[in-house]
């Protein structure tokens, strides 16, 4: 986001587990993602078991549930709820909705995902299990930026993990899970550096 001596504040949105989110918040905690903090994580689901492990870490959490209103008066709470807090990077790490363009372009540029996959193969849900069905050998994940496409914004970072012969969708995703904890730290590290471009569909580092 920026170079200057001025904290990143980042907004977490979660939907479940939330280890992607602990990933972070260690990575904030060890200085690897320097000018950061973790100003809130917000879940749209009550029983989002992350919401506990992130008020252990003593970052505020709140929920805010969809309920049966339209997604775009739901989001519109959420990115109320961000701008209050002056929050200037959203992470999504398992947050299950798709966005509203209200969402996207209150903060073009400064969305981000993980995403299960080497995308753009296999976005959408249950990505390793497309992968396994698909026979592929290698498999992984990406951090990317969010746009109103289904998991096809500029690509920040990838991480590759092989398919074994005996993989089930179980196997498979933990081995993923594991390179998911290392990227989107890094990904997030050099977002907040602000030393990158995006240059068309290309995010390129600046040195
Ligand atoms: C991860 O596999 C992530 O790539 C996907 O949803 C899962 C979330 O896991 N978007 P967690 O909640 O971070 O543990």
């Amino acid at each position: 986001m920026t170079s200057s001596s001025k904290i990143c504040r980042l907004g977490i949105l979660i939907s479940g587990r939330g280890s992607n989110m602990s990933a972070l918040a260690d990575a904030v905690r060890s200085g690897r993602i320097p000018g950061a903090e973790i100003s809130i994580v917000i879940s749209d689901r009550r029983e989002a078991a992350g919401l506990s492990h992130a008020r252990q870490l003593g970052i505020e959490t709140i929920v805010i549930e969809r309920g049966s209103r339209p997604r775009e008066e739901h989001d519109r709470e959420i990115v109320g709820a961000l701008k209050e807090r002056r929050i200037d990077l959203v992470c999504l790490a398992g947050y299950m909705r798709l966005l509203s363009r209200h969402f996207i372009e209150a903060y073009r540029g400064r969305i981000l995902n993980i995403h299960p996959s080497l995308l753009p193969a296999f976005p959408g849900l249950d990505a390793q299990r497309q992968a396994l069905e698909h026979g592929a050998k290698w498999s992984g994940c990406t951090v990317h930026l969010v746009d109103e496409t289904l998991d096809g914004g500029p690509i920040i970072g990838q991480r590759s993990a092989p398919v074994l012969e005996d993989d089930t969708e179980e196997t498979l995703s933990a081995r993923i899970l594991e390179q998911e904890h290392q990227l989107y730290p890094e990904a997030v590290a050099l977002i907040v550096s602000g030393k990158y471009e995006v240059v068309g569909r290309r995010v390129l580092i600046r040195r």
